[in-house]
C-alpha cells in the first residue's frame, strides 16, 4: 500500500474538541433536536450517535420518537414548535421518512436558520450562489478531512461521481468554490472510467460496493469514499476496492473510520454556528 490513509475518526476528534471549548465560551449551551419517525433500526444507530455527540461537546438535545404511523400536520406542527422554541438552535430530522409523508415538505417547514442538515432550498441556494450559510455535513466533513491533510483543491481535477442533493450536488459546489475544476458524474455517464482517471480529487457517493476498481483512478489521485455498504460478508465497505486502489491513490478515506465520522462532528459545528448566529440576532 502506498497511499496515506486519512483518519477521519483523528480529524473528528480534533473538530470536537474545538467545538467543546467553544461551546464552553457561550452565554448558551448550544442545543440540537433531533426527530425520528417509525423504529428503522439503523436510523434509531445513527439518532443515538448524534445524541452522544451533543452530549461529548457539551450541548443540549432532545429527541422526539414518533411512530411510524404519525399524521403529516403532526409532524408539521411539532416542528413549527421547535422552530419557535428559543432553547433549540438546531433541527434535525431522521430521514427517510415513511411513504405517506413527504420529505420535501418537512425538510422545507424547518426554519433555515436552524436547519442544520442544510437540506432546505435556502441553506441549498445560499451554497450555489457561494453564500454564507449552514453548509451539509457530508460535503463539509469532506473539505474539512482535506484541508487537515493540507489538500490543496485550487486548480484540481475533482470528480464527483454521484449526483445526490445530499451528497454529490453539495460537494461539487464546495470544491467549486475552492477552485476545483469539477465534473460531476452519475449512472447515465459514458465511459466513467476514463472521466475518473483524469481526477486529481475523486469522490465517489454511489452506494455500492467495490464500484471504484484500481484501474478507474489515476496515480497519485486522492481518494475520497463516501459509500456505506455491506459486502458479501455482511462486513462494513465503502464504494471503493480499498485494497487495491490504496496502491495507486496518494490518499484514501477508510471505510469505516474515514467520511462516516465526519459528519456528525459537521452537525456538531452547524448547531454550534446556528446558535452563534440565533443568538445574535435576539441581542439586535
Ligand atoms: N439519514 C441518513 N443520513 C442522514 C442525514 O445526514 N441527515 C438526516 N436528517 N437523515 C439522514
Amino acid at each position: 500500500m502506498s497511499a496515506e490513509i486519512v483518519d477521519g475518526r483523528a480529524v473528528s476528534a480534533a473538530v470536537r474538541e474545538r467545538i467543546k471549548k467553544a461551546a464552553e465560551g457561550m452565554d448558551v449551551k448550544p442545543g440540537l433536536a433531533v426527530v425520528i419517525v417509525g423504529d428503522d433500526p439503523a436510523s434509531h444507530v445513527y439518532v443515538r450517535n448524534k445524541k452522544r455527540g451533543c452530549e461529548e461537546v457539551g450541548f443540549r438535545s432532545w429527541v422526539y420518537e414518533l411512530p411510524e404511523n404519525i399524521r403529516e400536520e403532526e409532524l408539521l406542527s411539532l416542528i413549527d414548535k421547535l422552530n419557535a422554541e428559543s432553547d433549540v438552535h438546531g433541527i434535525l430530522v431522521q430521514l427517510p421518512l415513511p411513504d405517506h409523508i413527504n420529505e420535501e415538505t418537512v425538510t422545507e417547514r424547518i426554519a433555515p436558520e436552524k436547519d442544520v442538515d442544510a437540506f432546505s432550498s435556502y441553506n441549498a441556494g445560499r451554497l450555489f450562489k457561494g453564500e454564507p450559510g449552514l453548509i451539509p455535513c457530508t460535503p463539509h466533513g469532506i473539505m474539512v478531512m482535506l484541508e487537515h491533510y493540507g489538500i490543496s483543491v485550487r486548480g484540481k481535477r475533482c470528480v464527483v461521481v454521484g449526483r445526490s442533493n445530499i451528497v454529490g450536488k453539495p460537494v461539487a459546489q464546495l470544491l467549486l468554490a475552492a477552485d476545483g475544476t469539477v465534473t460531476v458524474c452519475h449512472s447515465k455517464t459514458k465511459d466513467l472510467a476514463s472521466v475518473t482517471r483524469d481526477a486529481d480529487i475523486l469522490v465517489c457517493a454511489v452506494g455500492k460496493a467495490n464500484f471504484i476498481t484500481a484501474d478507474m483512478v489515476k496515480p497519485g489521485a486522492v481518494v475520497i469514499d463516501v459509500g456505506m455498504n455491506r459486502n458479501e460478508e455482511g462486513k462494513l465497505c465503502g464504494d471503493v476496492d480499498f485494497a487495491h486502489v490504496a496502491n495507486t491513490a496518494s490518499y484514501i478515506t477508510p471505510v469505516p473510520g474515514g467520511v462516516g465520522p465526519m459528519t456528525i462532528s459537521m452537525l456538531l459545528e452547524n448547531t454550534l454556528l446556528a446558535a452563534g448566529n440565533i443568538m445574535k440576532n435576539e441581542q439586535r
